[in-house]
C-alpha cells in the first residue's frame, strides 16, 4: 500500500492499494471513533462494492447504512442533494456519524457537498471507484453539484479526512469509463511530470499502483500550494477549456475524457504553432492518447470551440487563463484576452 499525506486546510491521508476494501474500517477507526457511517453510493457500484464496504466498517465498529442514487452526472442536482440531507435529518446523523462516498466523481462531488453542509459540515471519506475519481476527484477537496445554469455551480471546498483507493476496484469498469480516466492520467504528465508520461509511453498501466500515486503526489503537490485554485491549481485544467466547449457542442454526447485528450492535442498543437513547444512532442501526446483508446481530434471548428468556449457561465472578466504546454512536463498559465482565443487557436 502507498500512503501520501496532503496537507491542506485539514491533513489526510490517501491510501492506494489491491485489496483496501476490505481494510477501509481499519484504516478510517485510525482517523475516526467509530459511529454511524452513511454509505452514498450508485446503483452500478452498490452491487459491485457496498456490502464489502459495511462488512469492513461494521468488523470495525461502525454502524453502516448503504444510500444508493442512479448513476450518472444527474444525481449531482439539488434534488438529490435535498432528499439526502433529509434522510439524514430523519435518521438523526450527528456531528459525530460520517459519511462514506463510494463510487467514482459524480458520488464523490455530491458525498463531499452534503458532508459539508450536513450541521454544517461532518466528517467525510472518499472510497473512489474510477480511475478518474482515484486520480483526480477525490484529492483536493473540491466538491459540488450542477444547477441548470451549469456545471458544479453550487459547491464547497471541503476536504475529506481520508481517501482510501482500492485498485481492485478499477478492474470491472467498462472501458470507456477507463479510458476516460486515462486523460486525465496523461494530463498530469503533460502538466510537470515527464517520468510519468514516459512511464506511459513504455507501456506502464495507467491503473498501476505506481502511476495513480504519482497522480496523487502531482495533485497534492499543486493543491498544496493553491488550495483554492486562484493560481498555480489552474494548471490542472489543462486541456479543459476546449473540453468543456467540446461537450456542450456535443450535446453531451462526447464524454469528459475524450474532450480533455482532444483539448491537450488542440491546444499543444497551437502551442506549436506559435513557435512555443516542439513538434515532436505533440506528435508523442497524440501517439499516447491513441495508444490509450482516446480520440485526439475534435470534430469542430476553432471558431465553433471559441464562441462556445466564451459563453462558459463562471467566465467573468473578458480575459481568460489558459494553460499552455511548452513541452510535455512543462505547462505555464498564460492570460490572454478572450477576443484573441480564436486567433490563438487557429494558428497552425
Ligand atoms: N471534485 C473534483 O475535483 C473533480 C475533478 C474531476 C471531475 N469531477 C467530477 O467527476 C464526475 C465524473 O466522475 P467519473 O468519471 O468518475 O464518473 P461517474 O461517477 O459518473 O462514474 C462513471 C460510471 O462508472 C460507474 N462506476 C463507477 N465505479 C465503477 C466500478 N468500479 N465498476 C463499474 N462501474 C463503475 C458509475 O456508476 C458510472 O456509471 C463529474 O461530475 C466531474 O464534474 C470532479
Ligand atoms: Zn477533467
Amino acid at each position: 500500500m502507498t500512503k501520501i499525506t496532503v496537507r491542506a486546510s485539514r491533513a489526510y491521508d490517501v491510501c492506494i492499494g489491491k485489496g483496501l476494501l476490505s481494510r477501509a474500517g481499519e484504516l478510517a477507526k485510525e482517523v475516526l471513533s467509530p459511529c454511524r457511517a452513511l454509505i452514498l453510493t450508485d446503483d452500478h457500484v452498490a452491487p459491485l462494492y457496498a456490502d464489502a464496504l459495511a462488512a469492513s466498517l461494521a468488523d470495525a465498529g461502525f454502524v453502516p447504512e448503504i444510500y444508493t442514487v442512479p448513476h450518472g452526472e444527474g444525481s449531482k442536482s439539488l434534488s438529490t442533494l435535498g432528499a439526502l440531507l433529509e434522510h439524514m435529518a430523519e435518521r438523526r446523523y450527528t456531528r459525530a456519524d460520517a459519511l462514506f462516498a463510494l463510487g467514482g466523481g459524480v458520488v464523490g462531488d455530491l458525498g463531499g457537498f452534503c458532508a459539508s453542509v450536513y450541521l454544517r459540515g461532518i466528517p467525510f471519506v472518499q472510497i473512489p471507484t474510477t480511475l478518474l475519481a482515484c486520480v483526480d476527484s477525490s484529492v483536493g477537496g473540491k466538491t459540488a453539484i450542477n444547477l441548470d445554469a451549469g456545471k458544479n455551480l453550487a459547491g464547497a471546498f471541503y476536504q475529506p479526512c481520508l481517501v482510501v483507493c482500492d485498485l481492485d476496484t478499477l478492474s470491472t469498469l467498462p472501458p470507456k469509463v477507463f479510458a476516460d480516466g486515462c486523460a486525465e492520467v496523461i494530463k498530469y504528465g503533460v502538466i510537470n511530470d515527464r517520468t510519468l508520461f514516459s512511464m506511459l509511453q513504455q507501456d506502464t498501466c495507467p491503473a498501476d499502483e505506481r502511476i495513480i500515486a504519482r497522480c496523487v503526489q502531482d495533485k497534492r503537490d499543486i493543491v498544496e500550494r493553491d488550495e483554492r485554485d486562484t493560481g498555480v491549481r489552474m494548471l490542472l485544467n489543462l486541456g479543459h477549456t476546449v473540453a468543456h466547449a467540446t461537450e456542450k457542442l456535443s450535446g453531451f454526447e462526447i464524454s469528459h475524457g475524450s474532450a480533455v485528450a482532444m483539448g491537450m492535442v488542440t491546444i499543444m498543437r497551437a502551442s506549436v504553432a506559435h513557435g512555443l513547444c516542439p513538434a515532436s512532442d505533440l506528435d508523442a501526446l497524440i501517439a499516447l492518447i491513441q495508444k490509450l483508446g482516446l480520440p485526439a481530434e475534435c470534430p469542430y471548428s476553432t471558431a465553433e470551440i471559441a464562441v462556445a468556449a466564451l459563453s462558459d457561465k463562471k467566465r467573468s472578466a473578458d480575459t481568460l487563463t489558459l494553460v499552455l504546454p511548452y513541452g510535455i512536463g512543462a505547462c505555464q498559465l498564460c492570460v490572454l484576452p478572450a477576443d484573441k482565443l480564436q486567433a490563438f487557436l487557429e494558428a497552425r
